[in-house]
């Protein structure tokens, strides 16, 4: 299992949709324009939220491979999907056909653990390697043998929703230097990938495809949490304390009145970056 719940995922989707760039989106689009129809690679899937944001900006006709290795995530992937979509046309054990958006979206479903790197996922036809959410939990290392797979293949790639380390509550809490000090230093933690990268995650994918010889853009895409995302903020707090908490760097009872405080912000920044890697046309 992942430790990521269908249910935090859910509440996450609408805060995610809406902080996603919206240029480098387009841009993501513009890069696959000519692709018909598009082939698209989307790792650490979750229940397909990264699928409900880009298909819409894509061509008529995508072929979707959504890869996770929570086998629990992935069956709820599919009933997301099919309630997302207008009309499910086809559907077999392997996956489903969707018309969404005025699209066809055929989707298949692929338990593959990351950990073990991306070669065999890399078949033809792929013309996007896409991922949300998922890079701060990779290592260093990862992202390097990552890049070198991608590039040889010179497929673009588009990720979004890296977080990058900035967070900023109100009203200002006393504990929230020490909280956030402490959750950053679990963001390194291993999460099945070696010691994570964390926040330093866009910074390696951007130098790792600008060395491969790739046009790399960048753009912030932070969460701007108000009370109007009440349940969010509270899980958000709750998993910021439970993260803090297995660090031992603050003292229960202040970690437990910080979560408490937390739980009923009034607002909350939490900063994320997306990247789009584009190989220079020459060698695509
Ligand atoms: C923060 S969630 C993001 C999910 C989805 N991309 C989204 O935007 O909602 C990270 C996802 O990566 C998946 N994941 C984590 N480690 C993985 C691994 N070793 N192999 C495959 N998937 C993994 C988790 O199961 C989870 O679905």
């Amino acid at each position: 299992m992942s430790g990521f719940s269908a249910e935090w995922l859910a509440l996450r989707e609408p805060a995610d949709h809406a902080a996603r760039n919206r240029d480098l989106l387009a841009a993501t689009a513009a890069a696959v324009a000519d692709r018909q129809p598009v082939h698209v690679l989307d790792l650490g899937c979750g229940t397909g939220s990264n699928l409900r944001a880009t298909a819409p900006q894509l061509g008529p006709e995508q072929y979707w491979r959504l890869v996770d290795h929570d086998v629990l995530l992935l069956a709820k992937a599919r009933e997301e999907l099919r309630r997302w979509a207008d009309a499910t046309l086809a559907e077999d054990a392997g996956g489903l056909v969707l018309s969404a958006a005025g699209r066809r979206v055929a989707v298949s479903f692929i338990a593959h653990d990351l950990s073990d790197g991306i070669g065999p996922l890399l078949v033809v036809p792929t013309d996007l390697v896409t991922a949300a959410a998922l890079f701060d939990l990779v290592s260093p290392a990862w992202i390097e043998a990552f890049v070198q797979a991608v590039a040889a293949a010179r497929l673009p790639f588009y990720t979004a929703l890296t977080y990058d380390g900035r967070e900023a509550w109100e009203p200002p809490h006393p504990d929230d230097e020490a909280v956030h000090g402490a959750f950053l230093a679990h963001q390194q933690r291993d999460k099945g990938f070696g010691p994570a990268a964390g926040p330093r995650a866009t910074g390696l994918l951007a130098g790792g495809f600008r060395g491969a010889g790739y046009t790399v853009s960048e753009a912030a895409s932070p969460w701007r949490l108000t009370e109007r995302e009440r349940a969010l903020v509270a899980m958000l707090a709750d998993g910021t304390a439970a993260a803090v908490g297995e660090t031992g760097q603050v003292a229960a009872d202040r970690l437990a009145a910080w979560r408490a405080a937390r739980a009923q912000a009034s607002r909350c920044l939490v900063g994320h970056a997306d990247l789009l890697a584009v190989p220079t046309s020459d060698d695509q």
